[in-house]
Order: structure tokens, then sequence, then C-alpha cells
């Protein structure tokens, strides 16, 4: 595999009472797709989730074990959480534009950083359109609202606003659940491109899916992570048996 940017440690998590993530250890790759995989309620966005520390904001969740980005770990006293979350973005299930324009919604993280300079927000917004294939759709209506966008293209949108911030990883949460397969399709192509340039961590129910883009795999179940390797070699020749079964369609 490609050298790791991020190592998850012996990651340990709790929703109060509840044992979410048990002993989770991964590796993933530079520039490479990796896609979570497993049935519903196994921990994938919980797991997903801690590679930006999205599960901070949760009452009652308890985090042990470490997660490293370039080596250092991402719960260690004193990181800059807002900073970590420009470096490593995050899509959703949904889409979730803000109630603004198509321009303001990718200038959104400039402005919060403190950009003011016209011409370089214009920059930056159009090589972020750009980036995630909106530029020709959009560019006679930046001021629209991004509401009134087609879903695919609001989902664009927000990896554009997520590529304005120049992130080295992007998490993806399930990002075409609510599109229909012309969609996904599309957005699956735009995967493909961006790991030119980026790491990305998916997840994902949908097998194909894992299949089509990935190229390494982790099967997770009931909090455990089962198995993961090369996305081929996973799929074909899976060591564990619960791996088989559920690649195979025997539960899940
Ligand atoms: N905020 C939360 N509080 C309590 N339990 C949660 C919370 N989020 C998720 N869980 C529980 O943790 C488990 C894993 O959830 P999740 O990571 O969403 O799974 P997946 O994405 O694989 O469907 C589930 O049993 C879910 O009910
Ligand atoms: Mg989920």
């Amino acid at each position: 595999m490609a050298a790791p940017v991020i190592q998850i440690e012996n990651l340990n998590l709790h929703y109060g009472a509840f044992h979410a993530l048990k002993n989770v250890n991964l590796a993933i790759g530079a520039r490479e797709i990796t896609a979570l995989i497993g049935p519903s309620g196994c921990g994938k966005s919980t797991l997903l989730r801690c590679l930006n520390r999205m599960n901070d904001l949760v009452p009652g969740c308890r985090i042990e074990g470490a997660v490293r980005f370039e080596e250092k770990d991402l719960y260690a006293r004193g990181v800059d959480v807002c900073g970590l979350r420009k470096r490593i973005g995050m899509v959703f299930q949904r889409p979730n534009p803000f109630p603004l324009s198509v321009f303001e919604n990718v200038a959104f993280g400039l402005r919060v950083s403190g950009l003011t300079d016209r011409a370089s927000v214009n920059a930056v917004v159009e090589r972020s359109l750009r980036g995630a294939w909106l530029w020709d759709y959009v560019k006679d209506k930046l001021g629209a609202p991004a509401l009134e966008l087609p879903l695919d293209q609001q989902q664009r949108l927000c990896v554009a606003r997520v590529l304005a911030v120049e992130p080295e990883v992007i998490l993806m949460d399930e990002p075409c659940s609510a599109l229909d397969p012309i969609s996904t399709a599309k957005i699956e192509e735009l995967m493909l491109e961006l790991r030119a340039a980026y790491t990305i961590v998916i997840v994902t129910h949908n097998m194909q899916q894992a299949s089509r883009i990935s190229d390494r795999s982790a099967f997770m179940l009931m909090g455990e992570m089962i198995e993961a390797g090369g996305t081929l070699g996973l799929f074909t020749k899976p060591t564990d048996k619960r791996t088989e079964d559920y690649i195979t369609g025997r539960f899940g």
C-alpha cells in the first residue's frame, strides 16, 4: 500500500455505556481511496468521524487510543481542531449546502480564515468549483441559492466547499446514498479524479461501489475491524469467514 497518512491505533470509542469501536487498527494510504464497509450500525460513520474529531461534540462519547495524522496524534492535547477539519474535510450523506449562494458556500471557509481579497477569493472559488466538476453548470448562476441546485450538484458543491480550504484528506460518508445512479456515477468519477491529489476515505454500504472505486477496503462488524486490505484481494480472497459471508451477501 501507499505510505500511510493516517494510522488508527487501538482505537476504542464508547457512547456512554455502549462500546461502539473495539480496538480498531487501520492504516490509510496517501492518495488512495479507502472504503469502510460493513452492515448498518457496525461503526463505519463513527470511525470516519474519529478521523477529524467530529465525535468530540457527542455528549457521553469517550475515545481512547490514537489517530496519527502525519505521525501526530489528532487526540493529543493542544490540537487545533478547526485547523484539523480544514486539512481533513468531510462530505456528508445528505448534501448540506448552507442556505447561501453557490459562491458563498464555496467562499465560506476562506471568509472564516479571514481571506478578503476579492480576486483571490474569486480564484479559489472558481478553482474549487472546477475541481468538483461543477463550474460549467454554475458559472452563470453563482449568486443563485445553493439549495436550488439539483441534488447531485449540491453534493458536488459540498465537495467544492471542502476543496476550497485545500485539504489533504477528504472523508465521505455514503456520499451517493441520496443520489440516483447517474448522479452516483458522476460522483464516483469525481472521486477517482480527486484521488490524484487527495487521500479519500469513503463509507459505503454499496459493495459494487467499493469494488469500483476503492484501492483498499476495510470490513467492520459490530465495532470491530475484521479485515482490511487491497480491495481486489478482499473481495476475491477474503481471509476471514465473516468477510466472505458479508461480501457474498449472506448477511447485512
Ligand atoms: N451519537 C450517538 N450516540 C449513541 N450511540 C450512537 C451514536 N452514533 C452512533 N451510535 C451507535 O453506534 C453504533 C455505530 O453507529 P454508526 O457508526 O452510525 O454505524 P454505521 O455508520 O456503520 O451504520 C450503532 O449501534 C449506533 O446506534
Ligand atoms: Mg453510517
